[in-house]
């Protein structure tokens, strides 16, 4: 059963209303490229400007609610994301040996829910890319963690007939839950939305993606 969270949202905006629909806690293993060492605070992973050789990357906000097992939003939660490049890159010592980071990029970075349970970060759209003999769609790793509700580890993939395409090949994607994997879909808010001006998002030219990430109900979860 979906429950409507209604909330004032600063994910995308200050004190901005929005409902949320309170998905299941679909949870996915952290993967082969999480970050090592430090992982700066940040809610931009781009390094100004973005002119010269990091021109055709393409700019998106991602963000949304932390919310408990209880669909209630969570503030103080520690966001992380972690994500490939525009080149299909990590920045991880097991990442592709010889290939060139891009200087400009971040690669990953955290931060803290608001107090209305909300975060957002500006980042790079991610490339598909290949590891292990694995095609890989789209995709962003998140992992949210509060004292109270533990860790939640996940991952947001893109709408799009190209992206259901690569989903189709995808190992990792079609080893989860049928029944749940959907939910980890976003498609960009609506155009049409951004172009009324509506506060809640941002009026320029980057595609905006809401992302809602639920804890899951298990006190094994529970690390810290
Ligand atoms: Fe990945």
């Amino acid at each position: 059963m979906l429950l409507k969270v209604a909330v004032t949202n600063a994910a995308f905006g200050p004190g901005v209303a929005l409902a949320a629909d309170c998905g299941p806690a679909v949870q996915t293993e952290r993967g082969p490229f999480y970050p090592k060492g430090e992982i700066p605070t940040a809610r931009e992973l781009l390094k100004f400007p973005l002119d010269g050789p990091a021109v055709q990357d393409q700019v998106i906000h991602v963000g949304g609610l932390v919310l408990s097992q209880d669909c209630e939003p969570v503030s103080g939660a520690r966001v992380v994301i972690w994500q490939a490049d525009s080149a299909g890159l990590y920045l991880h010592p097991d990442a592709i040996e010889g290939a060139q980071p891009n200087a400009r990029f971040l690669y990953y970075a955290q931060t803290m829910t608001d107090r209305f349970g909300a975060y957002r970060f500006t980042t790079l759209l991610p490339s598909p890319y290949k590891y292990a003999g694995l095609s890989r769609a789209r995709h962003l790793h998140f992992e949210v963690w509060s004292p109270l509700q533990g860790t939640s580890t996940t991952e947001m993939y893109f709408a799009g007939k190209e992206e259901d395409q690569r989903r189709s090949r995808d190992r990792v994607w079609l080893s989860r839950d049928a029944n749940l994997r959907n939910a980890l879909i976003s498609a960009p808010v609506d155009d049409a939305v951004r172009a009324t001006g509506h506060p809640a998002f941002p009026l320029d030219e980057f595609r905006a993606y809401r992302f809602d990430i639920r804890f899951p109900n298990t006190e094994s979860n529970r690390r810290p």
